[in-house]
């Protein structure tokens, strides 16, 4: 079975991030739940934040404790125009890939990032890098559970990291909690989950089918529900100051 060209896919995926940044706001229902769940999970109080991919704020949003600096990195410039801003609030619109940009700017008590890392080019790379600007994490992933039937019903593989795999990388780096959560969002039709994973900005999979492809598997998917998989890793970084 070929492997997806996963450079091609994640470019189309930041263009698509880029022209659907305000439905992306709106439709974005499994990413709300993920991030609320999240930032559930933050107790320590940290003051210092990186935001890696922080989109239109919804990792600011939920932010209830008081904090002295907060940093956001995203590519979409459209996503950062949807950020709020503050004097305490750094945007920039940058790849968070970039390891020199990640190590100017400084050290962070903790880098959280919610429904992003999963685009990363080359995560293992990417969480050493984190691992040695920060002292905590707080991370959710989506995994390649997510929209599994379409995957077995058209027999492309994701391009989305396996959770074992992704966990293994995550203790070479820190003292990690990890958990993966899996949900199911409920659709009227086929159509309509369709589009929502068009708007939803995780898609992927039906990009890469034809259209006579796409119809039959709008036509034929058995569940009433898509399924997504996210692994929520917390913990510290084992490298010190
Ligand atoms: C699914 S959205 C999540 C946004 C936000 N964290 C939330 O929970 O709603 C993923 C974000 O990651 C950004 N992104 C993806 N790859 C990136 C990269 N290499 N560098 C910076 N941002 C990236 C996208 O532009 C998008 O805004």
């Amino acid at each position: 079975m070929k492997k997806p060209d996963l450079r091609e896919n994640r470019s189309l995926h930041t263009l698509e991030f880029s022209r659907r940044a305000e439905s992306y706001h709106a439709h974005n229902i499994i990413q709300k739940k993920v991030v609320q769940k999240l930032l559930s999970s933050i107790t320590s109080g940290p003051r210092k934040i990186l935001d890696l991919g922080c989109g239109g704020g919804a990792v600011y949003e939920r932010i209830d404790w008081e904090i002295e600096s907060f940093t956001g990195i995203d590519k979409a410039d459209q996503m950062c125009a949807l950020h709020p801003q503050g004097e305490h609030i750094r945007l920039l619109q940058a790849d968070f890939e970039d390891a020199g940009l990640l190590k100017s700017l400084g050290r962070f008590d903790m880098v959280i990032s919610s429904s992003a890392l999963q685009w990363a080019h080359d995560l293992p790379k990417l969480l050493e890098n984190i691992a040695s600007i920060t002292d905590e994490i707080a991370l959710a992933i989506f995994c390649d559970g997510t929209f599994r039937t379409i995957y077995e019903m058209t027999g492309i593989s994701s391009f989305l990291p396996e959770s074992g795999m992704l966990q293994k990388e995550l203790e070479k780096h820190f003292d990690v909690t990890c958990k993966t959560e899996h949900y199911r969002l409920t659709f009227e039709d086929n159509i309509s989950k369709f589009r929502y994973i068009k708007r939803s900005g995780v898609s992927g999979g039906t990009r890469r089918l034809n259209v006579e492809e796409t119809r039959r598997l709008i036509r034929d998917y058995p569940h009433d529900y898509l399924e997504f998989e996210v692994l929520f890793a917390t913990g510290r970084s084992r490298r010190g100051c």
